[in-house]
């Protein structure tokens, strides 16, 4: 085979690679919530540039905005306080469970299929929280059931621990966001308080972030995950505080996604999770 023969093929064997890799990690669908009409942006463009024909040419319609509308802050702050109130008054995880259901602020309930609660052992002494919903866990309504999942799965295990036996797992959102874009901050902001309580009602003694989304909006910060991860935090909420449950120690850790992508990484994690062996043992003895 010629050389320029060798190089179609290793840069279509890239291209397929990177496609089995959106496949993999649940991008099936284009992101963004409207779809864009390339040809009729670019179309607008040439109009624009173009010197006009005369002065009663019809005007080129103009494409629908390709970002997200964003919610003024007033009423993200109504969502939120309602959001407080429902999930305030769930005394226990079905109550909880059932108020997410019938909470109507957060569109992402809208285009979902399934709401994603938590899975695991209620009494766990360790609570984990990713990020969002992918496309087989909304499929399924049960977080962490795809390949990252797998992987997490696998790496808990080394260390003694299984959503069949010891711990507890959910999410920042319980509803996916579309084509498993990034979570905005104002779905973020509404499905918060529920999250908040989930944890107040599970009430473990460990807690571990899975990712920069869930490690930056539970402890407040701003830094991203490869700065934060493998160190302990204190994580407080006024539901805690309401419930009388003292500051839960927090590890935060890489996303199982990510290390999907970077699995030289993997050698992060693993300390993460041997420093959690390490304070649960601890907290055992
Ligand atoms: N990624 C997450 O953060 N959560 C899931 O449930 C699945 C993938």
């Amino acid at each position: 085979m010629t050389s320029s023969a060798n190089d179609v093929d290793s840069a279509r064997d890239e291209l397929v690679a990177a496609l089995q890799w959106q496949i993999d990690v649940g991008a099936d669908e284009a992101i963004g919530d409207r779809p864009v009409d390339r040809f009729a942006i670019a179309a607008a463009k040439k109009a624009a540039a173009a010197p006009p024909q005369t002065l009663s040419a019809p005007a080129t319609p103009t494409p629908p905005p390709a970002v997200m509308p964003t919610v003024p802050l007033a009423s993200q702050d109504a969502v939120a306080a309602n959001a407080r109130t429902m999930a305030g008054s769930a005394a226990d995880l079905a109550a909880l469970r059932t108020s997410l259901e019938t909470f109507d602020g957060c569109a992402l309930k809208t285009t979902a299929t399934n709401l994603v609660f938590g899975a695991g052992q209620v009494t766990a002494q360790v609570m984990l929280v990713g990020e969002a919903p992918g496309r087989d866990e909304d499929r399924e309504g049960k977080p962490f059931v795809g390949v990252s999942g797998q992987l997490l799965d696998i790496m808990l295990s080394y260390v003694g621990l299984s959503r069949d036996e010891n711990i507890y797992i959910t999410n920042i959102l319980p509803w996916r966001p579309p084509g498993n874009r990034q979570p905005t901050d104002a779905e973020i902001a509404a499905c918060l308080p529920f999250l908040a309580r989930h944890i107040a009602l599970v009430a473990p003694k460990i807690l571990i972030f899975l990712g920069g989304t869930s490690a930056k909006t539970l402890l407040g910060r701003r830094e991203g995950i490869t700065r934060l991860r493998g160190q302990w935090y204190e994580y407080n909420s006024p539901e805690l505080e309401n419930a009388g449950i003292a500051p839960i120690p927090a590890m935060a850790t890489l996303h199982p996604a990510y290390l999907l992508r970077q699995p030289a990484q993997k050698r992060a994690a693993w300390r993460d999770l041997l420093s959690v062996r390490q304070r649960l043992d601890t907290l055992t003895k």
